[in-house]
């Protein structure tokens, strides 16, 4: 029997060390018991056995899927872990791919936690202010399902690079000095202060990023579980956003903007959807909240989706969300967003009638000191993106579909489009009517407010025939 003590509960590095060695040295898992080193030393060098010579392969997807599943609370998780190693090691290179497979659906199982849990601390953890000696330091509680601290610490240190802060939970804390990370013993809530000025701030934040339409209670307390409500100085307006919630979907109810026939055409809803295509939709929003199918995931802080009337005959389509929307989980909401809101007031059309979304969820972006800087999505990006916009695409079913730039149009007409050539023009896709205009922040970018205000004017005039077709 070998006995395997890994440094921590998600001790990556220590496991796969351990599972190469293991696997050229044709162990078992039936004879392999794996643990956790009782030290607080993180750096304590438990497995430090040499590698073991020969030639070890195993398929990238396993890498990855481990590297995540690790963090799981499971404590059978590294034999589980290795035994799929130990299969794919053995000859079944595609072992991942057999979804029926017992082994296989409990190691998803377990990533699919973990990519949840880590989505509730990216877009759950808080600050608060403490001062210490003088100098400020920022420190959040959070309490995990999962070990996932270790892994997602580097994604904050990224985020809030330029500030001092310690994230504390009750298995490990993680401090950040402005240059080196540190990793420590877990703590208890009393080791955070609990009043600040920050929290009228968070407070008001949350009200304005409320959207009253993609409110689902039991999404929202099923999402955000009571536990992290607790840390969330919003937590206080929450049931009265519910209430007000209510009484602003009514009003919506009885003024409605489709016609009656419109209304009563079945929508299409994708296989996995529930079994009306408000449930569909906002599935679709929670599995595209843990998407990990392109690599922007990563930096991000969360998912943006799309919002706006299900029935909604007009869709927007942007590129992406942009620093302020990525913040707030809402599309268009930041610079881009207001200059498209004015352009809407201008051509006659209310924001509450469109579903305004991107044609990818996430932010994607460059470091600049302490900003991030927008950077464009690529081909790939677009094209594995492309899975959730088809889905509200399919679920919304608008008449029109207004695409806002080149990446927009890519991402729906599947070809590249010089937008002064097409502009304006309808374009027959699906049943419905597509139009490609230019994107709000090539307004924003423009030097000099002549050509601002011409190109303004020419984005009014597109979204106005736009609309007009809607009555045809
Ligand atoms: N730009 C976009 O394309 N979409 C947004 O949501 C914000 C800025």
């Amino acid at each position: 029997m070998q006995s395997i003590v890994l440094r921590h509960e998600a001790d990556f590095e220590g496991w796969r060390h351990a599972a190469r060695r293991l696997a050229l040295g044709r162990v078992s898992p039936d004879q392999t018991v794996w643990s956790v080193a009782e030290s607080r030393d993180l750096f304590a060098d438990a497995e430090s056995t040499p590698p073991q010579a020969g030639t070890f392969s195993v398929p990238r997807a396993l890498v990855d899927l481990a590297e995540t599943a690790i963090q799981a609370r499971d404590p059978e998780r590294f034999a589980l872990l290795y035994g799929l190693i130990w299969r794919a090691h053995r000859g079944e290179k595609h072992v991942l791919e057999d979804e029926a497979d017992p082994l296989v659906q409990r190691v998803a199982r377990l990533g699919q936690a973990v990519r949840r849990d880590t989505h509730k601390m990216r877009a759950f953890v808080r600050f608060r202010e403490v001062n210490e000696d003088g100098a400020t330091r920022y420190v959040a509680w959070f309490e995990p399902e999962h070990y996932i601290v270790e892994a997602n610490a580097p994604f904050f240190v990224r985020r809030f690079a330029t500030m001092t802060w310690s994230i504390l939970t009750p298995y490990r804390s993680a401090h950040w000095d402005g240059e080196t990370l540190r990793l420590g013993a877990g703590a208890q809530p009393s080791d955070v202060p609990d009043d600040d000025a920050l929290e009228a701030y968070w407070r008001a934040y949350f009200s304005s990023i409320f959207n009253p339409a993609r409110l689902k209670v039991s999404a929202m307390t099923s999402e955000m579980p009571k536990k992290y409500w607790r840390n969330l100085p919003e937590a206080a307006v929450i049931p009265e956003l519910i209430r007000q919630s209510r009484e602003r979907t009514q009003t919506m109810i009885d003024s409605p903007v489709i016609s009656p026939e419109r209304a009563a055409r079945p929508p299409t809803l994708p296989a996995t959807a529930g079994s009306n295509s408000a449930d569909g939709l906002s599935e679709v929003a929670s599995a595209a909240a843990v998407c990990t199918r392109c690599d922007l995931y990563r930096h991000a802080t969360q998912t943006v989706f799309g919002e706006g009337p299900l029935d909604a005959r007009l869709m927007l389509v942007g590129e992406q969300p942009g620093d302020q929307e990525d913040l707030a989980g809402r599309p268009f909401v930041g610079p881009a967003g207001q200059m498209l809101d004015r352009a809407l007031v201008q051509a006659g059309i209310t924001r509450n009638e469109v579903y305004v979304t991107n044609a990818v969820k996430h932010f994607k972006f460059e470091p600049r000191g302490k900003r991030r800087i927008h950077a464009t999505p690529d081909r790939t990006e677009i094209q594995v993106c492309r899975f959730w916009l088809d889905q509200e695409r399919a679920l919304v079913r608008p008449a029109v579909t207004i695409l806002l730039g080149a990446s927009a149009a890519r991402a729906v007409l599947g070809r590249a489009v010089t937008i002064s050539r097409e502009r304006g023009k309808p374009i027959p896709l699906e049943g419905g009517q597509v139009m490609v205009t230019t994107h709000p922040s090539y307004l924003l970018r423009l030097p000099d407010e002549e050509s601002k205000e011409r190109e303004f004017a020419a984005m009014v005039a597109d979204l106005r025939t736009a609309h007009g077709w809607l009555a045809k």
